[in-house]
């Protein structure tokens, strides 16, 4: 692990707003998208430029698909236990054409949109069938979440109406995109408990793992379909804690888990949730021991020239430029 710190950092360096671009085909409240070109700091500051990067709770996974198409790193791990989620990145990356084909073709409205919904609670869907559903109701549903209800309304009387958020062009875009990286994405669905009991120990050692769990308030007023107690909080502080690779973990900030995190390093930053409201919550970051943290006033204004530069300054490697590998 390298104990170096990097010195010469400017205090503010001057930020442009950009950050990373949407490549999530999936909405998530509190994405992290906007972390992305702060991990790539991360994985440069650390020399982890030729890295596994593992996010245990995925969701969009728009940090990973960031590194990835960037080439910050060499592979990016998804594991999510939801099991629609899971399908989806399955079918993007495996079954790319036949979704994206289904996107093309998709009716969007409220007679699909029920029909969408059955296939979640059919047992007997198949692997694209509930993967585009998800996907579906993700682009559809208010903030993404699949038990949100649909935009705009069942009668569709407001401005915004459920082909709000569905740009298809778009969408299959980023989905074929996906596609051709795929050699280089591996799917996991694990409970993020068991993942760092079982995966973790086993990956290679230049790994950094990711870790977004349910936040420990709004995770209890049912965001998503799964949720975390708060004894569920403490053991996943408690595994973490064991890893032997370097690790981040984020969190909505409160005093509960400021506790669990006691003695490590913490990074506070603002992020917008659009679930309910769009009120801007404060999140905190913490880092593994020997984890080098690099100064920066707000890892969420981060820009890909930020990094490019303040890598420079750090001495770091440049990356690896492997590119996708087209299979399909
Ligand atoms: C806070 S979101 C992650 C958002 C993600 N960081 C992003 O930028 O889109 C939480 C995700 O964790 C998943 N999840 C919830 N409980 C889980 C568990 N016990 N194990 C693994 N994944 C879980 C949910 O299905 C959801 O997709």
């Amino acid at each position: 692990m390298p104990s170096r710190q990097p010195t010469s950092l400017p205090q503010q360096p001057a930020y442009r707003l950009g950050t990373a671009p949407f490549y999530s085909p999936l909405r998530y409240p509190g994405g992290k998208r906007k972390l992305a070109n702060f991990m790539a700091l991360v994985l440069r500051a650390n020399d982890l430029l030729d890295a596994e990067y593992v996010e245990v709770y995925a969701g969009g996974a728009g940090v990973a698909l960031s590194l990835l198409f960037g080439d910050y790193v060499r592979r990016v791990h998804i594991n999510d236990i939801d099991p629609g989620v899971h399908a989806f990145w399955v079918s993007a990356r495996d079954h790319t054409a036949e979704l994206c084909q289904l996107i093309r073709g998709a009716r969007i409205d409220r007679g699909e949109w029920e029909r969408q919904r059955e296939i979640q609670g059919n047992s007997n869907a198949g692997v694209v069938e509930l993967g585009f559903s998800t996907f579906y109701l993700n682009r559809t549903n208010r903030s993404g979440i699949i038990t949100g209800g649909l935009i705009g309304g069942r009668d569709q009387a407001s401005i915004w109406k459920m082909n709000a958020r569905f740009q298809k062009d778009d969408l299959i875009r980023r989905i074929q995109r996906i596609g051709r990286w795929r050699s280089r994405i591996a799917v996991h669905r694990l409970d993020g408990a068991e993942f760092l009991e079982t995966v973790a120990p086993r990956m290679v050692h230049r790994s950094l793992l990711y870790l977004d769990p349910p936040y420990y308030v709004k995770g209890q007023e049912m965001l998503y379909a799964n949720y975390y107690g708060p004894e569920d909080h403490a053991r996943i502080s408690r595994l973490v804690s064991k890893l032997r690779r370097p690790w981040v973990v984020s969190y909505d900030d409160t005093p509960e888990i400021r506790e669990l995190y006691r003695g490590y390093r913490a990074v506070t930053y603002g992020i917008s949730y659009s679930a309910n409201s769009r009120y801007a919550g404060r999140e905190v970051a913490f880092f593994s021991e020997g984890l080098v943290v690099p100064p920066v006033p707000d890892p969420t204004r981060l820009t890909v020239a930020d990094v490019e530069r303040l890598s420079v300054r750090m001495g770091s490697r440049p990356r690896l430029r492997l590119g996708g590998t087209l299979s399909t």
